[in-house]
C-alpha cells in the first residue's frame, strides 16, 4: 500500500514514558515494555489505539491498568495491534517474544557474529515490540537488559547506566536511563563480549564527557582513529553550530553486519565495522576519510535528529540534508576543502543525477512512498545537503547560522518538517523562501541554459540564463527554482574582474524561467566561470570551445572549476572518441589534448592533491549519466585508451613523478602524506597500462614493501586489472593469505576481483560466491562482490548476453526472503534500462518482469520492481 504525506494526521496518543525489560536469548527474547499513554489533546478524539507490530512479533501477554485484556478487546492484523476501547488515560503492559537468530533483515534486534544489537530506524521497532513506531511519538525510555553474565558482559542502552546486579542463575542486567524524550527509531541495545577504548572529552561549559568506542578485543588496536575523529566533531560542532553534547557519556559500537553505514541512537550509535575501524596497516586513506566523516555525521544527528527530529519519513531530508551538509563542512575544514568538495560533487553528479532521471526519482521531500526504506537515498541525502548549501549560499554564513540557532530553540525537543527548517531560515533573513521550498516537493535535475554578450562600445557584458527542469514520475510540469547562480569573470591575462562589493565572485539569483544579468564597466572581452564552487545541484550548458575550458583548467581562481573545466574537456574529448569507435574509426588523442595533461603533470608538485584529481579522467559512471545513450562497451574502451595513450605520450613524466613522490619516509597520516599517496598511486596506475615488465616490478615491489594498505592496494588493484594474468593471480593470493583473517581488508580482496574489467568476470564472481572469505548473510560481502560486479563492472556486468542482467535477477530473488533492503537496494542497475540501446532494453526489462512474476515480493524489492517497469 502506497503511504501519502499529505494523509499525516497527528498521533492519536501520547507515550509519556517507555519501559523495557529485554531478557536476552538467541532464539527466545522476551520482550516487557511498560508504557503511560494518553489521548493526544491535539488529535481528533477516538477510544481506539492503534500499534505497530510485525507479523514475526509474538504477542504473550497484554494488560491495561493491571489487568489481563480479554481476547475481544483487541485485534492482531499483519501490521498492526488495536485496542479497541481505552481509556483517556492509561497503563499498558505488553509482553513479546522475538527470534534474533531468525532475524536476517537486520532490522529491528538481531545477532551480529554472536552479539546482540538493534537497528530500528526507520521502522524497526516494531519487530521489537507493538508500539506507535512513528517519529512523532517521543517518549522517555528506560530499559534493562538481562543476560548471561560471561558471553555477555557488556550491556548498553540508550541514556546513562543507573543501576546493575546479578541473578543467581549466571546472568546479569544493567538499567538505562535516556532523559530525553525520543522517537523508537533512536532505540537502541547491545550485548556481547566486547572491548572499548575510552577517552574524556570536556564540552564548552565543562561538563566531563565519557567516550566509548567499542569492539571485538582483536579490532581494539583500531579504534584511535574513530576517537580522534569523534572529538574533533564535538569541538567543532560547538564552535561552528554553538551545540554542546547532552549526555554524560556517549557510546559506539562496532558491527560487522549493518545494512547501511551507521546510525545516530541516541548515545548510542551502532555502526557498520566498516565505518569505524581504520588502521593504516588495514585501511587505506580513503577508508580513513569515511571513518572521520560517518563518525562526525552521527554525532552532528545528536542536534540535527535526535534533539530536534521528523515528524513523519517524508521530512527524513531534514535531518538527513542538513547533517550531511554539516558532515561535508566539518571534512572541508579538516583537510583540502576543494578536494572535499570535488569527492562532494562527483557522488551527486553521478549517481544521484542518475537517480533523478530514473523510475525511482523522488523530491528531496517525497510525496509518497510504499517502502520508507527504499528512500533512503541520494536525493535525500546529497542533493538535500545541496539544497541547505544553497540557503547557506544564499543567505550568508551568519545569517544562517542564526537560522539554525533559531531552528534548534525553536523546534529543542519537538518533531518538525522542512517547512519548519525553512522558516527558521526565513524568520533571521527577513526573506520570502516560498520559491525556494520548491527545491523540496519537484524531482528531477534542471538544466541552466547560459548565453552572453559583450558591448564593448558601452562596456557593458550580459549574461542569459535560461532554466528548465525533465518531467519525472510525480510531474510533468516543473516552476522555474530559486537559484544561487555564483560567477567569475577572467580577462585575457588570468585574472578576475572585480564585481559587486569588490569580490571577483559575484552571487546571481535566479528565480525567473528567463533572467538577464548585466555587469557594467567591463573593460573587456571576459570569460565567464561559471557555477563556481558547483553553487547549485544543476546541469549547466554554456558554449566554451576547447580553448577557453583549457584556459579555465589552468587560469580560474576557484579550484572546482579548474577542476571542471578539465572534465569537461576531458568528457569532449571521450564523446568524440566514442563516436569514432562506434563507427569503426581509428582513435587518437590530439596533440593540444596531451600537451594540456603535460602541463598539469609539470605543476603537479605543487599541489600534488589537487593533481590527482586533474589527472584522473572523467569516470565511466559520470560519462555514463552525461551520455544520451549509455554504450557501456563504447565507454569503457575509449577511457581504457585515453588512459593508454597518455601514459605513453607522457610516460617519462609519470615515471618521474612517481620516483618524486615515493614513500621514503614511511607512512604518516597526515594530508601531506595522503596527498602525495594519492598522486604517486594514480602515476602507479597510468604505468601499469603500459603492460611493460619494468613499470610491473615497481608495483610488485611496492606491494611487498608498502607499510600501509593505501599503497600496497593501489598496487595490487593496479596488477590485479592489468594483462600480467600470473602476476596478477600471485598477488591476489599472497594479499589473501596476509590478510585473510581481516574481515575488512577481505572485503577489498573480493572488490578488486569483483571490478576487474578483463573478460570473464561472471565466471570469477561466481567461482568467489563459493569461497570461504564470502559471507552470503553479510551485507558488507554482498556489496563488495555482487554490488561491486552490477555497478563498478559495466563491461562484464553488461555483457551483451544478457547473463549478467540474469545473474543479478537471480541473486535478488535469493536475497529478498533473507534481506529486503539489501535486496532492493542492489536492483538499482536493472533499474536504468532506459538509458541503453534497445537490446540492452529488452534483456533487463526482462529480468525485471522475471523478479516481478516470482510474486510473494518484499515491499521493498516490490516497489523498485512495479515502478521501473511502469516508467
Ligand atoms: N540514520 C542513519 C544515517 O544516515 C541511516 C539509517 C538508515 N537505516 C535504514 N534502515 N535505512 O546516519
Ligand atoms: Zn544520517
Amino acid at each position: 500500500p502506497t503511504i501519502y504525506l499529505k494523509d499525516y494526521t497527528p498521533p492519536s496518543f501520547l507515550i509519556d514514558t517507555i519501559s523495557l525489560r529485554f531478557e536476552l536469548d538467541e532464539t527466545a527474547t522476551r520482550v516487557k515494555s511498560q508504557l503511560q499513554v494518553r489521548r493526544n489533546p491535539q488529535a481528533a478524539v477516538t477510544r481506539q489505539l492503534q500499534l505497530h507490530g510485525h507479523e514475526s512479533v509474538e504477542l504473550c501477554e497484554i494488560k491495561l491498568n493491571g489487568a489481563h485484556l480479554a481476547a475481544d478487546a483487541y485485534q492482531r492484523e499483519a501490521e498492526f495491534l488495536t485496542l479497541l476501547d481505552v481509556p483517556e488515560s492509561f497503563e499498558l503492559e505488553i509482553e513479546t517474544c522475538i527470534n534474533p537468530e531468525a532475524n536476517t533483515a537486520l532490522e529491528g534486534l538481531y545477532l551480529s557474529d554472536g552479539m546482540y544489537c538493534t537497528q530500528c530506524e526507520a521502522e524497526g521497532f516494531r519487530r521489537i515490540t507493538f508500539y506507535p513506531d512513528r517519529p512523532d511519538v517521543m517518549s522517555v525510555f528506560t530499559t534493562t537488559l538481562v543476560a548471561d553474565a560471561s558471553r555477555f558482559p557488556v550491556l548498553l542502552g540508550n541514556g546513562n547506566p543507573v543501576q546493575r546486579g546479578e541473578l543467581d542463575d549466571g546472568r546479569h542486567w544493567v538499567t538505562w536511563v535516556d532523559p530525553f524524550p525520543k522517537p523508537a527509531y533512536l532505540f537502541a541495545l547491545v550485548a556481547g563480549d566486547l572491548q572499548c577504548l575510552e577517552d574524556q572529552f570536556t564540552t564548552c561549559s565543562g561538563r566531563q564527557v565519557t567516550l566509548q568506542i567499542y569492539a571485538e578485543a582483536k579490532d581494539l588496536e583500531k579504534l584511535d582513529h574513530a576517537m580522534t575523529a569523534l572529538k574533533n566533531a564535538m569541538r567543532w560542532d560547538e564552535e561552528v553550530y554553538g551545540r554542546e553534547y547532552d549526555l554524560d557519556i556517549y557510546m559506539i559500537v562496532a558491527v560487522d553486519f549493518f545494512n547501511m553505514g551507521a546510525m545516530e541512537n541516541k548515545g548510542l550509535n551502532i555502526f557498520n565495522t566498516a565505518c569505524v575501524l581504520a588502521h593504516p596497516r588495514t585501511t587505506t586513506d580513503a577508508g580513513f576519510q569515511r571513518v572521520e566523516s560517518v563518525v562526525a555525521h552521527e554525532y552532528f544527528h545528536n542536534w540535527s535528529g535526535n534533539r530536534v527530529t521528523c515528524r513523519d519519513w517524508f521530512q527524513l531530508s531534514l535531518k538527513e540534508g542538513f547533517t550531511v551538509f554539516r558532515d561535508q563542512c566539518f571534512s572541508a575544514d579538516m583537510h583540502s576543502a576543494v578536494v572535499q568538495r570535488v569527492d562532494e560533487v562527483g557522488i551527486l553528479r553521478t549517481a544521484q543525477f542518475a537517480e533523478d532521471a530514473g523510475p525511482m526519482a523522488h523530491p528531496v521531500r517525497p510525496a509518497s512512498f510504499i517502502e520508507i526504506s527504499n528512500f533512503y537515498t541520494l536525493t535525500v541525502y546529497e542533493k538535500g545537503a545541496a539544497v541547505v548549501r544553497m540557503l547557506h549560499t544564499l543567505l550568508g554564513a551568519d545569517v544562517f547560522r542564526k537560522g539554525a540557532d533559531l531552528y534548534f530553540e525553536r523546534h529543542d525537543g519537538q518533531a518538525v518538517t522542512t517547512d519548519d527548517f525553512v522558516q527558521a531560515m526565513a524568520d533571521v533573513s527577513g526573506r520570502d523562501l516560498t520559491q525556494f521550498k520548491r527545491w523540496y516537493s519537484q524531482a528531477g535535475t534542471p538544466r541552466l541554459k547560459v548565453s552572453d554578450h559583450y558591448d564593448a562600445a558601452s562596456q557593458r557584458y550580459q549574461l542569459n540564463v535560461q532554466q528548465s527542469c525533465p518531467a519525472t514520475p510525480e510531474a510533468q510540469q516543473k516552476l522555474p527554482f530559486h537559484l544561487p547562480l555564483s560567477v567569475g569573470l577572467l580577462r585575457a591575462d588570468g585574472s578576475s574582474f572585480v564585481l559587486k562589493d569588490g569580490k571577483t565572485t559575484q552571487l546571481l539569483e535566479l528565480t525567473e524561467a528567463e533572467q538577464t544579468f548585466v555587469f557594467d564597466s567591463i573593460d573587456e572581452a571576459p570569460l565567464p566561470s561559471l557555477l563556481r564552487d558547483f553553487s547549485a545541484p544543476v546541469k549547466l550548458v554554456y558554449g566554451y570551445t576547447d580553448e577557453q575550458l583549457a584556459f579555465l583548467l589552468s587560469h580560474d581562481e576557484d579550484g572546482f572549476n579548474r577542476w571542471d573545466a578539465g572534465q569537461q574537456l576531458s568528457l569532449r574529448l571521450v564523446n568524440r572518441l566514442i563516436a569514432d569507435y562506434q563507427q569503426g574509426k581509428p582513435l587518437s588523442l590530439p596533440d593540444t589534448f596531451v600537451a594540456t595533461w603535460q602541463s598539469v603533470l609539470q605543476q603537479a608538485p605543487q599541489d600534488p592533491a589537487m593533481a590527482a584529481l586533474l589527472l584522473t579522467l572523467p569516470s565511466e559512471a559520470y560519462i555514463s549519466e552525461t551520455a544520451e545513450q549509455i554504450d557501456p562497451l563504447a565507454i569503457h574502451h575509449v577511457r581504457h585508451f585515453m588512459r593508454c595513450a597518455l601514459a605513453e605520450q607522457l610516460e617519462s613524466s609519470w615515471l618521474e613523478l612517481c620516483r618524486q613522490h615515493d614513500s621514503q619516509s614511511g607512512y604518516t597520516a597526515s594530508a601531506a602524506d595522503m596527498a602525495r599517496r594519492s598522486l604517486r598511486n594514480l602515476c602507479l596506475s597510468y604505468l601499469m597500462v603500459l603492460e611493460s615488465p619494468a613499470h610491473l616490478a615497481l608495483a610488485q615491489q611496492q606491494f611487498e614493501t608498502a607499510d600501509n594498505m593505501t599503497d600496497q592496494f593501489a598496487a595490487l588493484i593496479s596488477v590485479a586489472h592489468s594483462g600480467f594474468r600470473d602476476s596478477a593471480d600471485e598477488l591476489l593470493a599472497e594479499f589473501l593469505s596476509q590478510w585473510q583473517h581481516e574481515s575488512l581488508v577481505m572485503n577489498q580482496w573480493l572488490m578488486v576481483q569483483a571490478t576487474d574489467p578483463r573478460e570473464g568476470g561472471l565466471a570469477r564472481v561466481q567461482q568467489l560466491l563459493e569461497h570461504p572469505v564470502y559471507d552470503a548473510r553479510n551485507p558488507n560481502k554482498i556489496r563488495s562482490l555482487i554490488g561491486a560486479f552490477c555497478q563498478q563492472n559495466a563491461v562484464n556486468f553488461h555483457a551483451q548476453d544478457g547473463s549478467g542482467y540474469r545473474f543479478l535477477a537471480d541473486h535478488i530473488l535469493q536475497l529478498d526472503a533473507q534481506n529486503p533492503q539489501i535486496a532492493a537496494r542492489l536492483l538499482t542497475p536493472l533499474t536504468r534500462w532506459r538509458r541503453y540501446a534497445a537490446d540492452r532494453q529488452a534483456l533487463m526489462q526482462a529480468q525485471l518482469q522475471r523478479i516481478m512474476d516470482k510474486g510473494q515480493l518484499s515491499g521493498d524489492v516490490y516497489e523498485v520492481v512495479s515502478k521501473s517497469l511502469c516508467q
